[in-house]
């Protein structure tokens, strides 16, 4: 289990102090699926960083199945909104890194990462580099590559915000999918859209205007696997989607 208590981060340029993150604890339980939603610049990403521990926290702690983990760790996957791959490396060879790094073979390397991109829909486009596979794709082969890592946790910064909307979904649904086939994993999510956070969370949090601590958390009572019918029309979503909004709006002009 992620747990993640009292963190808070204030940057300091010059003589300006700016409090970005006053006191936010949230735990992810094995298997579990938390977004976060917040007005823009309140501090999500931040936060994601201080738990993959790319960013040092000014008090508070991060820990894994009970033990701190402040720094970066293979065990903590980060997937960007622009994913950087290796531009000189192909689909395959990309998705493959971490395998590489353990020193797995090239057979079985090529195995297990053709497996997870022929999910995804890359099958075929293996020998393909970054630079020649839609944006889409890219986001598609980073998905893999964070997941071949086989981490503890996956951290996502809005990961669908650059796609067009159809493709988004159909990517929800493939994290979904891989997500239901590696149970113990357990994803931290930042997204902008109400909607893709209810169709992938099992519980949502709901982050104040800068400094940034938790308004409020909602668990989202949908059956599962929910690619499978049309979650929309789901008479509790019309009324989360509403308290969820009437939230961000109030946060936002509270604004500083
Ligand atoms: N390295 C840094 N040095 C100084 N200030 C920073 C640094 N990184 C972030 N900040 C400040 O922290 C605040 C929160 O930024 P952050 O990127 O976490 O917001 P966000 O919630 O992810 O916003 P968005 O939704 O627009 O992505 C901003 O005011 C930003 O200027
Ligand atoms: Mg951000």
């Amino acid at each position: 289990m992620l747990e993640v208590s009292g963190i808070r981060k204030t940057f300091v340029q010059g003589r300006v102090a700016t409090e970005v993150i006053r006191g936010i604890s949230l735990t992810v339980a094995d298997g579990e699926f938390v977004s976060l939603i917040g007005p823009s610049g309140c501090g999500k990403t931040t936060l994601l960083k201080i738990v993959a521990g790319l960013l040092p926290p000014t008090a508070g702690q991060v820990a894994l199945d009970g033990k701190p983990s402040l720094a970066p760790s293979r065990q903590k996957a980060f997937v960007f909104q622009h994913f950087n791959l290796f531009p000189w490396r192909t689909v395959l060879d990309n998705a493959a890194y971490a395998l590489e790094l353990d020193g797995v073979d090239t057979r079985t390397r090529a195995e297990r990462a053709r497996g997870l991109l022929q999910g995804v829909g890359l099958a075929g486009f293996e020998q393909y580099y970054p630079a020649q596979i839609s944006g889409g794709m890219r986001q598609r082969v980073g998905l893999v590559r964070a997941l071949l890592l086989n981490p503890r946790v996956l951290l996502m910064d809005e990961p669908f915000g650059a796609l067009d909307a159809l493709t988004r979904e159909v990517l929800q649904g493939e994290l979904l999918r891989l997500l239901a086939a590696t149970p113990r994993v357990s994803t931290l999510f930042v997204t902008h859209s109400i909607d893709e956070a209810i169709y992938l969370s099992d519980r949502i949090l709901v982050f104040s205007m800068r400094p940034a601590s938790v308004v409020r958390e909602f668990a989202v009572p949908l059956r599962k696997p929910r690619y499978e019918y049309n979650w929309r029309r789901d008479p509790t979503v019309v009324g989360l989607r509403e308290e969820i909004w009437n939230l961000l709006r109030e946060a936002a002009q509270h604004g500083t």
